[in-house]
């Protein structure tokens, strides 16, 4: 039998389903599985694929053209090193291993030096679709050496989504800067399936039936709003619960789970003083969410307003609309900006326009509005912050008034919009000349002698004052 182009260990619903789409390329793959029966009994079901199962690592190997191209696609963290430790002695200089989970970027640095002095050759590549996008091209975004990315391109180009006959993959810069792009674009997947959340509890509170929801998401798509999350937000409002007869949406538990990217990106933002209050927000949502059982007990003490939401149903899904598209925009600037600071830190050289354009189709975030976000930095690489480009600030200038109507109106009846709010908090931080940090650096100076800068001097003169003692 010949040789295998491509190599995949890892049989779960990822590794499945990239491999049937690699096959589907022309490509011949071989596959391996720690649990062997996972794998015998997955290739069995596809007879007429080039699909080689093996049952050892050492037949695996062997049975791959050189230079050998293994992805692994199996649990993050420790399984990915147990995987590379019981490969190196098998492979050959110059193999090239693709680590294709959701690994921590500093792991993959890590495993990028580690292969490196070993004579092999590293790629970090997050991959984003999920089982979809998987088989019928997801979002790729590989870190690693140019050299290597080179090799790997036709592969990734073939397998990847398009967008107007672009790739949705390019190669994002060395090192772990792959699997970095890949955290924060799922920090922003939280934020924008929070926000979604937010605008379905301010419709639920104000009488929308599952029908309406479905179709007020299902209109949004066919708008600027359009986005996968959007689109299956209103399939889901659809879904029907086959015991109850009701919508499905209202018998699932509200308690949300989740894998650590979301927080790995707060992390990363707190060390590099970056602000990403949205995604923060969307992240301890989810904390708050799983605290079910302490939320049933306080909702027995702590009050709330009785206020019902008197807007008028049209009226209130422009409102929300703009609000949603507002901190949509705001969870955006965030977390560019946190790419764009890890990206000069590290110097991976990153092109924010790019890394835009391959989440335009494939994964998750996939939206229309990221071809404006794109546009945006091939106009201006240099954009200090997403707001600022004239598209964004018009948006924003035009649903301002709307967002904080809905945020006061969420206020008053008591529904918590944690990343509404936190979205509005930072635009309006951000767009003051004047913030009250003058009253902040004066206590810091009263009880630290940390001194102040002074309005009618020149930055960089510092300045103490003696302060009155306080008794007691
Ligand atoms: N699921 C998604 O939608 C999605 C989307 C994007 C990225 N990802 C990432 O892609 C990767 C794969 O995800 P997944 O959901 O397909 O699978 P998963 O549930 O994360 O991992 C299961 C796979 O890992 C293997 N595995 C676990 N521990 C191992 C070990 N110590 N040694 C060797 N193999 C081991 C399992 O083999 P056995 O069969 O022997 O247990 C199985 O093939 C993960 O990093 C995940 O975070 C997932």
């Amino acid at each position: 039998m010949s040789k295998s182009d491509f190599g995949l260990i890892g049989l779960a619903v990822m590794g499945q389903n990239l491999v049937l789409n690699v096959e589907s390329r022309g490509f011949q793959v071989s596959v391996y599985n720690r649990t062997t029966s996972v794998m015998s009994d997955w290739v069995a079901k596809h007879p007429d694929k080039k699909i080689v199962g093996e049952v050892t690592l050492e037949g695996f190997v062997e049975s791959l053209a050189s230079p050998r191209k293994i992805m692994i696609m199996v649990k993050a963290g420790g399984p990915v090193d147990k995987v590379i430790e019981s490969l190196i002695p098998l492979l050959d200089e110059g193999d090239i291993i693709i680590d294709g989970g959701n690994s921590l970027y500093t792991d993959t640095e890590r495993r990028d030096k580690w292969l490196g002095d070993l004579g092999f050759r590293f790629i970090g590549a997050g991959v984003s679709g999920g089982e979809e996008g998987a088989r019928k091209g997801p979002s790729i975004m590989p870190g690693g050496p140019v050299s290597t990315w080179d090799v790997m391109k036709p592969i990734f180009e073939s397998i990847s989504a398009k967008v107007d006959g672009e790739p949705c993959v390019t190669h994002i810069g060395t090192g772990g800067a792959g699997h970095y792009v890949k955290m924060i674009h799922n920090g922003i997947e939280y934020g924008d399936m929070q926000l979604i959340c937010e605008a379905y509890s301010i419709f639920k509170k104000a009488g929308f039936t599952p029908a309406e929801l479905a179709k007020v998401f299902t209109d949004w798509n066919d708008g600027d709003l359009e986005s996968y999350l959007i689109q299956i937000t209103a399939k889901i409002f659809e879904q029907k619960d086959p015991e109850t007869g009701g919508a499905l949406v209202d018998m699932v538990l509200d308690t949300a789970g989740q894998k650590g990217t979301g927080r790995w990106t707060l992390i990363n933002a707190v060390e590099n003083a970056v602000v990403i209050s949205t995604i923060n927000a969307a992240v301890e949502a989810r904390i708050l969410s799983s605290m079910k059982d302490k939320r049933v007990e306080a909702s027995k003490f702590l009050k709330g307003p009785e206020v019902e939401i008197s807007t008028e149903k049209a009226e209130l899904v422009k409102k929300v609309h703009d609000a949603l598209f507002a901190s949509k925009i705001i969870s955006y600037a965030q977390g560019l900006d946190l790419i764009a600071t890890m990206g000069a830190e590290k110097d991976w050289g990153l092109d924010l326009g790019q890394i835009a354009a391959i989440w335009r189709g494939g994964c998750i975030i996939r939206a229309r509005f990221l071809n404006d976000i794109t546009d945006a930095y091939r106009k201006d690489p240099e954009l200090s912050n997403l707001m600022l480009a004239p598209f964004f600030t018009g948006l924003l200038n035009e649903f301002q008034q709307n967002w904080r109507e809905v945020v006061s109106i969420a206020s008053l009846a008591g529904i918590p919009v944690p990343a509404f709010s936190a979205s509005l908090g930072y635009y309006d931080s951000y767009r003051s000349a004047v913030l009250p940090a003058n009253l902040l650096q004066s206590q810091r100076d009263f009880f630290g002698a940390h001194t102040y800068e002074r309005t009618d001097k020149p930055r960089g003169e510092f300045f103490h004052t003696e302060w009155p003692e306080v008794i007691g």
